[in-house]
């Protein structure tokens, strides 16, 4: 097992720390969902401390997604008692339950953040991984800021703690200021200097601060750590973390240099990576490595001519390794839901029930009437726009709009609000998307401040279809920031989902429910009750 890589994915705890990033608990059971068939060997689902929300999305992950076959589910807790606690509350629920423990080991977090001296630390850790142990077998301790930490000390701690029961020490570069060759140095010690590391599992948390934390995850393995944590498209605060597709097609794609393995089955990362960038309405960069729009495109004319002789001469990768397939989709509008049924299933998501399928079947033959050629992109853009929408709160019956040159932008839009009633309202603008949104806004009784309006082809070509992505600020007193997503060959239309599934998240944390399923007056927010600690 020595060559045997784990992979700890935190796109849920770390990457939703991501600025503007935005998750509810239906977002995050779907990304779990996700990450298990990816096949990642640990998911840390949240920090159930930091409100009664975050410690039920927790609970839900490891009751659904944390089965016996399963990955670890993780929840993260600082070194109290209190957070132990709901940790303990929100991972119990799963096959395999981690309690994830830190607190800081660099002078500079213990001078003037936590104000404490080395000696409490060194207590206070070991005290802790002890009382974690008391619920749960499997307990990780990290030092947070170890990279900064003296080293002699951390060593004394990791000691302690692994005294303590830990069996797995995680070593942070909290700030994304290690080199690789420092990093790679840092682990050595570790591995080296602490009484009883041979009993653990080393890992690597390394945020991208100098747009090191890959190159500090590699060295970090080759000088011994077996776990590596990581987040989908290096989500994470600030600049985020080792972005999990980059470090797995590194272990992959060279794995003649590190001899490593991990179980990834690497033909889920797109759809991993698409997922996570819908539901948290953070988009991916076009040069992305390896999920970017642009990671498998040649442009240049010798790099064409390369590549049409023979693909390696350009190409280390293959797109199918990833899960890009530029095949064309070999149903036509005259195929059955069968033949359709088992073309979902080799693609991936046989996990569909019928009724979904019957719903993905519709959504294909309207978009194969409109589109000659449909591709796998689209029907992955389509399953997207179908299944990772929340709950239609406010549902979008129609949208018509008149623009032109010259002309007054103009939109009607029709909505099902949640008490059943049917509304239509008019809006002019400066222009089509914004005249929409505005008569959406007559309708929908949620203040908003729009952030950010992506739109992007999911083919080339006249008739692709189009993806919408908006981020919106409620207008409250502590504003919060949603994300919506829409698809459809007309952008305008996309638009239009996009706004409206950001509203609905907005409605679904304020109490509203679906038409027909309850009363709209109870618009009790949880969420709005819920006590805030500070995140890591
Ligand atoms: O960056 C960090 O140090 C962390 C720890 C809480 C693991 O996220
Ligand atoms: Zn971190």
């Amino acid at each position: 097992m020595n060559d045997y890589v784990r992979i700890f994915d935190t796109t849920l705890r770390d990457g939703e720390q991501s600025p503007g990033a935005t998750l509810d608990s239906h977002d995050k059971l779907e990304i779990a969902g996700q990450l298990a068939r990816l096949g990642v060997d640990v998911i840390e689902a949240g920090f159930p401390a930091a409100s009664p929300g975050d410690l039920e999305s927790v609970r839900r992950i490891s009751e659904v997604v944390g089965t016996p076959d399963g990955p670890i589910i993780a929840g993260l807790a600082r070194a109290v008692t209190k957070d132990i606690d709901a940790c303990r509350e929100a991972v119990r629920a799963a096959a395999k339950p981690r309690i994830h423990t830190f607190i800081a080991t660099s002078d500079i977090h213990l001078k003037h953040k936590l104000r404490m001296n080395r000696d409490q630390v060194l207590a206070r850790a070991a005290e802790m991984v002890a009382y974690a142990r008391q619920y749960c077998d499997d307990v990780e301790f990290s030092a947070e800021d170890a990279s900064r930490s003296d080293p002699a000390f951390l060593h004394e701690v990791l000691a302690a703690v692994i005294e303590a029961g830990a069996s797995t020490v995680n070593i942070p570069d909290t700030v994304g200021y290690a080199e690789p060759g420092e990093f790679a140095e840092l682990i050595r010690g570790v591995m080296a200097n602490v009484p009883g590391v041979d009993r653990c599992i080393v890992s690597t948390h390394c945020h991208d601060d100098l747009g090191l934390a890959v190159s500090n995850t590699l060295a970090g393995i080759q000088a011994g750590a077996r776990q590596v944590e990581v987040t989908m498209n290096g989500l994470g605060e600030r600049a985020g973390n080792a972005a999990l597709e980059e470090v797995v097609m590194a272990l992959h794609t060279r794995r003649g240099r590190f001899a490593m393995r991990t179980g990834i089955d690497t033909a889920q990362l797109m759809r991993t990576s698409h997922l996570v960038s819908v539901r948290t309405g953070i988009t991916v960069p076009p040069n992305k490595a390896v999920v970017g729009a642009n990671a498998f495109a040649h442009e240049s004319g010798i790099h064409q001519d390369g590549m049409l002789k023979h693909q390696t001469t350009y190409e280390i990768m293959k797109p199918e390794t990833v899960g890009l397939t530029q095949s064309k989709l070999v149903l036509g509008k005259h195929s059955g839901r069968h033949a359709f049924r088992s073309r979902l299933a080799e693609l991936g998501y046989e996990h569909l029930d019928k009724g979904q399928v019957n719903r993905a079947f519709e959504r294909f033959k309207n978009l194969a009437d409109k589109k000659k050629v449909v591709t796998e992109a689209d029907l992955e853009a389509l399953l997207a726009d179908e299944f990772y929408q929340p709950p239609q709160v406010f549902v979008l019956e129609s949208v018509h709009v008149s623009c032109g040159l010259p002309a007054l932008p103009t939109a009607s839009v029709s909505i099902t609000t949640p008490d059943g009633s049917y509304q239509t309202q008019a809006s002019t603008g400066t222009g089509p998307v914004h005249a929409i949104f505005t008569a959406i806004d007559h309708i929908v009784p949620i203040a908003v401040k729009l952030e950010e309006y992506i739109v992007h082809a999911v083919t080339g070509g006249m008739n692709a279809l189009g993806e919408v992505t908006v981020r919106v600020q409620t207008c409250d007193e502590a504003p919060r920031t949603f994300s919506g997503h829409g698809a459809d060959t007309d952008i305008l239309v996309a638009s239009a989902k996009a706004y409206v599934a950001a509203l609905n998240k907005i409605a679904m944390a304020a109490g509203f429910k679906p038409p027909g399923a309850g009363d709209e007056s109870q618009a009790a927010s949880d969420s709005q009750s819920e006590q805030v600690v500070s995140e890591p």
